[in-house]
C-alpha cells in the first residue's frame, strides 16, 4: 500500500467523519499536511501532520473500519514520524482520548498539556480539547 501526500480536504473530512474525529479544528488558513492510503481510489487511512518549526501536532489518525488491524495506522504514524524530523522538528505532540494504548505502543507518553511549547498552544486543536482527553508527546530520533 502506498502512502500519498493527500491534497482533498473533502476525501479526508469525509473519512474523519465515519471514524468520529473531529474536524472543526483543522486550521482553515495552515490546514495541516495529510498522508493517506488509498484502495481503489477511496481513502481508507489518513494522518495529519502540523509543523511549526522544531515541534509538530500529528493529528487525525484515521483507519477506515473495514481496514483496522492490518498496521495501517502504525506505518501512517511512523511515515509521518519520519517526514516531521526530515523537516526539521524534534517532538512530536498530539491528544487522543480512544487510541491512548495505540500510540504508548509507538513510544508517546503522556504529558501535561500545560508543558506544550508556544506554537502547539496556539493551534486551533490545542484550544478546542477538552481536559478530559490525553497529550502526549514523543522525543523524535534518528529513525530507521
Ligand atoms: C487507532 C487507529 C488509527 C489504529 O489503526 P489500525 O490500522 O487499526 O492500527 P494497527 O493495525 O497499526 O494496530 C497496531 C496495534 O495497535 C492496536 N490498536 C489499534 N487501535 C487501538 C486502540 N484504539 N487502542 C488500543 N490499541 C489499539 C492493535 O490491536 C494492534 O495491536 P498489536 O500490535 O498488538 O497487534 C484506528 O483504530 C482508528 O482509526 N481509530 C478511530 C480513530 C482514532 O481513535 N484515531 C486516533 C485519534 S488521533
Amino acid at each position: 500500500m502506498n502512502i500519498e501526500p493527500i491534497h482533498s480536504l473533502e476525501d479526508v473530512t469525509a473519512l474523519l467523519h465515519t471514524c468520529r474525529l473531529s474536524t472543526d479544528d483543522i486550521p482553515s488558513e495552515s490546514p495541516p499536511f495529510f498522508f493517506g492510503i488509498r484502495a481503489g481510489g477511496r481513502l481508507i487511512a489518513a494522518v495529519g501532520l502540523e509543523l511549526y518549526g522544531d515541534v509538530g501536532l500529528l493529528r487525525s489518525l484515521a483507519v477506515d473500519d473495514g481496514w483496522r488491524g492490518q498496521r495501517l495506522g502504525s506505518a501512517l504514524v511512523a511515515f509521518a514520524e519520519t517526514h516531521a524530523f526530515n523537516h526539521g522538528a524534534n517532538t512530536l505532540y498530539l491528544f487522543s482520548s480512544t487510541a491512548v494504548p495505540f500510540f504508548r505502543g509507538h513510544g508517546y507518553v503522556v504529558t501535561r498539556r500545560d508543558e506544550a511549547p508556544e506554537a502547539i498552544r496556539k493551534t486551533p486543536q490545542y484550544a478546542g480539547r477538552c481536559s478530559s482527553e490525553a497529550f502526549m508527546c514523543k522525543t523524535l530520533t534518528l529513525l530507521a
